[in-house]
């Protein structure tokens, strides 16, 4: 197996590794490379879904998105579906998958299964190097900070997903709900501190006036937003990427329409934050 950095600051490539055979030594190696870069991406692999499945099964245990569609088939694979004719993606804006939960996702891993013949790339972002690189005046502005995480602005009644072509495809407008957590969290795995803040689900900060702690979370999003911490990832057929979502954000360029894209995503259950 072999590892090598995607972009300076974001990301990691791993080679001469077939996850449907991978035996355990290289799935060990594979956990620490996953606690280290936040981000993997495989090219060329052989991964129907019965394989995504018992990948994701050996790696951790399975958590069900509560709004996405899953494939009529495995209950367990949520779609990410955009149809030809649909103008909206799943995904647009910058997130992480799932901080709205009192404990959220660990990880996502992410199968292209069509892709449009241009465009389509995800982004991702670094969070881990983005809140090691914040002045220290920041990052004592930070200390004991907790951050309310929602989705209902998104997939509530009147969130802004149901006015939009994509609302026939998303379910769960009953089970929406809000948790808080730590504005700077400790990697459960690798140790290290992150910012655990993201534009799609964060809306405040406990216990401020909204607008004040809206100024700050707009401040630190700049922050993290720019080339140092961010890269752009194009599928190709065999393409699989696996996220950390207490390190990283994610975004799908919505730059194809009038094409098809469907990705297969199984979602990993996380262990409580803890401050940093
Ligand atoms: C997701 C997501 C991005 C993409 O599956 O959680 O945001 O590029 N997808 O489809
Ligand atoms: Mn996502």
């Amino acid at each position: 197996m072999k590892i090598v950095p995607f972009s300076p600051g974001c990301g990691a490539v791993v080679s001469d590794l077939q996850l449907s055979r991978m035996t355990d030594i290289e799935l060990n190696q594979l956990r620490a490379a996953f606690a280290e870069h936040g981000l993997l991406f495989f090219r060329d692999q052989d991964f129907p879904p019965h394989e995504h499945l018992r990948f994701a099964n050996r790696f951790g245990e399975i958590v069900v998105n509560k709004f996405f569609k899953t494939t009529a088939e495995h209950p367990q694979i949520a779609e990410v579906r955009k149809e030809k004719t649909q103008q909206t993606n799943i995904g647009g804006g910058w997130h992480t998958d799932h901080s709205y939960d009192d404990i959220p996702a660990m990880g996502s891993i992410l199968v292209a299964r069509t892709l449009p013949e241009t465009g389509g790339n995800t982004q991702f972002a670094n969070l881990a190097a983005a809140y090691d690189a914040l002045p220290e005046t920041m990052k004592k502005r930070l200390e004991g900070l907790r951050a309310v995480h929602s989705n209902t602005h998104l997939y509530g009644e009147n969130g802004i997903y149901r006015f939009t072509d994509l609302a026939d495809q998303l379910g769960g407008m009953d089970r929406v709900g809000d948790a808080t957590h730590p504005v700077v969290v400790i990697h459960p795995e690798s140790g290290r501190k992150v910012l655990y803040v993201n534009p799609g689900h964060t809306i405040s900060i406990e216990g401020w006036e909204f607008d004040q702690g809206r100024e700050l979370l707009d401040e630190l999003f700049a922050h993290v937003n720019t080339p140092a911490f961010t890269c752009s990832f194009n599928w190709l057929p065999g393409s699989v990427t696996f996220w950390d979502n207490r390190s990283t954000w994610h975004m799908a360029n919505n730059d194809y329409q009038g094409q098809a894209r469907l990705m297969h995503r199984i979602t990993l259950a996380g262990s409580p934050l803890k401050a940093a």
